[in-house]
């Protein structure tokens, strides 16, 4: 019955593609494996140090589960509050949270482009997104990574046939550490009267004087109504939101599947979002040092990127072949320290690479060994 899985993974397992599951414990910036080794970790999406932080500050809830979706009696007065926080955090009217990002950015693509909308993806975009896409009933077509003219030729192409016109983008690419060029999209989104939907999945806590994404660091909140972000990383928790007007959270309460059929956000997880985003001046000093450390190992590694990502915390080190990237990963193991190999189908084809990923708990000393490591590439 299972021979064409067994087949599927043997073939993985051939190209040396077979991917697993490592039981490994965290501990601050640290992770320790099956085997009682402690590395300093250089893979996670904690930029900003905040899930051990927000760890010892024993958050107290009367309930683990939120006990129901949050339409039938699991959205309680704890939600709603992060929610409003959230909504102020983003300056928009309102705000929804969900279970995870993945089921912000699917169920809140997948219900606000409808029948007879286009929709505009950079190839790039995060597979949350493409499933989102996937799941709506518009139609879409996929544009280059971060093609502006791509983007106005389709306009100009296809903008008359639809009755709306949604551009979807990740704001920070992960993968890459690059930026979508906001400020141009919107310009180019204004003159063909098509909107933005906008995934800050790794901007929220690192790119804007308030921390809020690179929608603020571009100027453009205003512009872009529908923004999409997670607990999960800078803001070291679990769960997603969305950001957006009244009518749309309404729009998606009654529409947005993974909100209606879905567990509302657990209680801890709720609670420590509330933690992490209580203290606007905690994120800024933060933030500030995680984007020095950035700026820092871009400039001592020579990598050259644009000035509103040298302090992205997400530095690709390009490698190419698959097998010299699960190679290098395992060197800088050797030497303590774990840096993803991220492997194709997660990059393209011949792209493999090594993903860092900076924190603002990791210590000037840690940072020297890393950079110390890497040259040998
Ligand atoms: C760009 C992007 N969007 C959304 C998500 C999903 O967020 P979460 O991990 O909170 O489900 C991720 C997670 O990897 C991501 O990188």
């Amino acid at each position: 019955m299972w021979d064409d899985f067994d087949q599927t993974l043997a073939e993985l397992r051939c190209r040396g593609r077979m991917r697993q599951l490592h039981p490994r414990r965290l501990d601050g910036v640290h992770l320790v494996d099956a085997a009682g080794r402690r590395l300093i970790n250089f893979g996670s999406n904690d930029y900003l140090g905040l899930a051990s932080f927000v760890a010892s500050k024993s958050i107290r809830v009367d309930s683990v589960g939120a006990q129901a979706s949050g339409l039938v009696c699991g959205w309680t007065d704890r939600h709603q509050l992060l929610a409003e926080t959230i909504a102020r955090f983003e300056q928009t009217e309102a705000a929804l949270v969900f279970p995870t990002g993945f089921a912000a950015c699917s169920g809140t693509v997948s219900a606000i482009c409808r029948q007879g909308d286009l929709i505009l993806s950079d190839e790039l975009n995060h597979a949350s997104l493409i499933d989102g896409c996937r799941l709506s009933k518009a139609e879409r077509i996929v544009y280059p990574h971060r093609d502006v003219d791509a983007v106005a030729r389709l306009l100009a192409a296809h903008r008359d046939a639809h009755r709306r016109v949604w551009i979807v983008t990740d704001s920070v690419f992960s993968m890459d550490g690059h930026v979508a060029p906001l400020g141009d999209l919107c310009e180019v989104a204004a003159g063909h009267d098509a909107t933005l939907i906008v995934d800050e999945a790794h901007g929220t806590g690192i790119l804007g004087d308030h921390g809020s994404g690179a929608c603020e660091a571009w100027g453009v909140k205003a512009d872009i109504p529908i923004r999409i972000g997670t607990l999960s990383k800078a803001l070291g928790g679990q769960g997603g939101f969305v950001a957006c007007p009244q009518v749309v959270a309404d729009y998606l309460v009654n529409h947005c599947r993974p909100l209606i059929y879905s567990t509302a956000l657990s209680m801890p997880a709720v609670e420590s979002a509330l933690v992490a985003l209580a203290d606007p001046q905690e994120i800024r000093r933060r933030r500030d040092r995680v984007c020095a450390l950035a700026r820092r190992v871009r400039a001592e590694l020579g990598l050259a990127c644009a000035a509103i990502e040298s302090g992205i915390p997400i530095v690709p080190i390009p490698i190419g072949s698959d097998a010299d990237a699960v190679s290098a990963s395992q060197r800088l193991y050797d030497l303590g320290m774990f840096v993803p190999a991220i492997r194709p189908p997660t990059v393209p084809e011949g792209q493999a690479r090594l993903r860092l990923s900076l924190s603002a708990g990791h210590s000037d000393e840690m940072v020297d060994r890393l950079i110390e490591g890497l040259p040998s590439f």
